[in-house]
């Protein structure tokens, strides 16, 4: 019998092309959960981006073998209802590690050295005639600071923090990691309790998964601990930080700057004050975004659909 695989959405066509060698394949164009639950009714696999996958979802599937998600984390699906129906769920892990990596770099670079506020005032005219215009980048106030010789410290020490380490190194960087599973740290990298690491880095960079452990890891007490006009990124997950304590520390100057590329919801209200605010770099969940990730996700989560299906 015809193996049926659904996509909510599609994926780069190289593996789009492998998935067809393994049956017909159908593209929902949707997310929506409703839209989905008859679709699903017919399917043996299913592959998402970043929409959640529900206990519901996988009900309706009843024909469904495996789930895979084009991407790292498997936060979105319900792992326990999975595993009570028998279905597998296969993700991409280290797929996309390199570009969100090095998108990591960007937002460190982009928040020491002011660059979106800066671009944005040229943008909207705010630099006049009467001075130079790197003089009137001092006087806006739009100095920056550089990144080598600064201290980075890494939250998580998997495959992206592992690639970050690599790259902050090469631009001079001291790197120092806490990490809950890892005793050997990666080459350069000094291991540090997480106080130490908050009270030490100029830059800290989340790289852990969201689970009952890590929600909330960055809150108050946390933002307290880091130093004075520290700056922090958050590629990880939205729920890793408690923004409401983000945005007081962003307000009453403790926090030097913000990069997320993570919210809940996702697409955030448009009224969201993160995307807001002159010290935030908010970006669309795009660090893994790059067409040489697209295409080792596509692969990936092809191949391993392909492998469960039997
Ligand atoms: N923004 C994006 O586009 C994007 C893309 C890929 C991944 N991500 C996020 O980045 C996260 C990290 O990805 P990865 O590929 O490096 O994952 P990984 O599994 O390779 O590494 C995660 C590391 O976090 C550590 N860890 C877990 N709980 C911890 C805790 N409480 N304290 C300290 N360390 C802890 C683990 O031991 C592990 O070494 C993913 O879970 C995902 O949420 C975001």
């Amino acid at each position: 019998m015809t193996r049926t695989i659904l996509l909510t959405e599609p994926i780069a066509e190289t593996g789009m092309a492998l998935l067809r060698t393994a049956g017909e394949v159908h593209v929902a164009g949707t997310t929506d959960e409703t839209a989905l639950r008859p679709l699903l009714a017919a399917a043996d696999a299913l592959i998402v981006r970043s929409s959640p996958v529900t206990a519901k979802m996988l009900e309706a599937g009843r024909r469904l073998k495996v789930v895979g998600r084009h991407g790292a984390g498997l936060d979105g699906i319900d792992l326990v209802a999975a595993e009570r129906l028998g279905i597998r769920v296969v993700g991409t892990p280290g797929a996309n590690s390199e570009s969100v990596a090095e998108f990591v770099i960007l937002a460190a670079l982009a928040l020491a050295r002011q660059a979106p506020r800066a671009a944005a005032a040229l943008s909207a005219g705010a630099f006049g005639p009467d001075r130079s215009l790197p003089s009137a980048v001092v006087a806006a106030g739009l100095t920056g600071t550089m990144l080598t010789g600064r201290i980075l410290g890494l939250v998580g020490l998997g495959a992206i923090g592992r690639g970050v380490a690599a790259r902050a190194r090469a631009l001079g960087m001291t790197v120092i990691g806490h990490d809950v599973a890892v005793t050997k740290p990666p080459p350069g990298v000094r291991l540090v309790e997480m106080d130490e690491l908050l009270g030490e880095s100029d830059v800290v960079s989340l790289h852990v998964p969201q689970t009952e452990q890590t929600i909330g890891l960055i809150g108050a007490t946390a933002l307290e601990r880091m130093r004075p006009g520290g700056l922090l990124i958050n590629t990880a997950r939205a729920g890793v930080v408690d923004t409401e304590a983000v945005l007081a520390a962003l307000d009453s100057g403790r926090l030097g700057g913000y990069a997320v590329d993570v919210f809940h919801p996702e697409p955030p209200d448009p009224g969201d004050r993160l995307l807001r605010h002159p010290l935030v770099f908010a970006t669309p969940h795009m660090a893994a975004m790059t067409s040489d990730a697209l295409d080792a996700m596509a692969v990936a989560v092809a191949r391993g659909v392909i492998d469960h299906l039997g």
